[in-house]
């Protein structure tokens, strides 16, 4: 196996090869997601929910990431490594620069922000600097206050637009990928047919180009609670390694995720 480069996740998209995607927080859990195949391996700052219980992911600071980016890094040969930029870790150009290089040295390949057109700037400044973005777009968790409450985004016309219109412009401004998270199967497809770059989906229907799931919710193992969108793959299998294995193929043959794990 050869590590995977967001080159190799471009030319998957153009092959029309499914890619799959795990969050991981610690070097035994990444150790046994890379050796299953598993392309992208995100330390997402679900941490603040499912390690350290709270009830959003509003307080989780750049430093904590970096200390689970370095542990993912050294149980990781081939997977490719991206890093959540936590809650106003990139408010301005000068924060962003700041901790995107903190997580670009503990390990990570990519980092991820939250967020609209707005951030065009920002992923341009940081691309021009050696870093490459993935953005965030639909269901922000960063935003759960604004939009009162983890709600599917974009079933109305005007937010659906608002979305579309986003993701062309993050593209124009230089992301590399873009994750959509709780959206309609529809408008994901959209998007997905619209773009170059690779999309991965999260509650956001089975036409993305790659699919992630947080780990504790693929083992049906979480301190809040599980989202409609998610599938305990341990429940069907013997082992943990089987049911990374399932998610895996599953992702790649289309199966899940199926209607039941979808939003219209
Ligand atoms: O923080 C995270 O784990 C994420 C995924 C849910 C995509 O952003």
């Amino acid at each position: 196996m050869k590590p995977i480069t967001i080159s190799s996740l471009q030319a998957m998209k153009s092959e029309g090869k499914k890619f799959a995607c795990l969050t991981a927080y610690d070097a035994s859990f990444a150790k046994l997601f890379d050796q299953q195949g598993i392309d992208v391996l995100l330390i997402g700052d679900s941490l603040g929910m499912v390690l350290k219980g709270q009830k959003d992911t509003l307080a989780v600071t750049t430093d904590e990431i970096a200390y689970h980016v370095a542990s993912v890094a050294a149980g990781t040969e081939n997977a490719f490594i991206m890093a959540d930029m936590p809650f106003m870790s990139y408010a301005t150009i000068e924060d962003a620069f700041v901790n995107a290089k903190k997580l670009m040295a503990a390990g990570a390949s990519m980092v991820k922000l939250e967020g609209g057109e707005w951030l065009s700037e920002t992923i341009n400044e940081l691309l021009q600097r050696g870093i490459p973005v993935c953005a965030h777009v639909g269901l922000t968790p960063q935003m759960v206050h604004v939009f009162g409450g983890f709600k599917v985004q974009g079933r109305q016309q005007s937010q659906a637009d608002k979305i579309v219109k986003s993701a062309l412009s993050l593209e124009a401004a230089g992301a590399q990928i873009l994750l959509m998270e709780c959206v309609p199967e529809s408008l994901a497809q959209k998007v997905t047919e619209s773009l170059e770059i690779p999309t991965i989906g999260i509650g956001a229907g089975k036409h993305t180009d790659g699919q992630i799931l947080v780990m504790h919710d693929l083992m049906g193992v979480s301190a809040n609670y599980m989202p409609k969108f998610t599938k305990n793959f341990l429940a069907e299998t013997n082992s943990i390694a089987e049911a990374v294995q399932k998610y895996k193929d599953d992702v790649a043959s289309g199966t899940f995720p199926d209607k039941e794990h979808s939003f219209s």
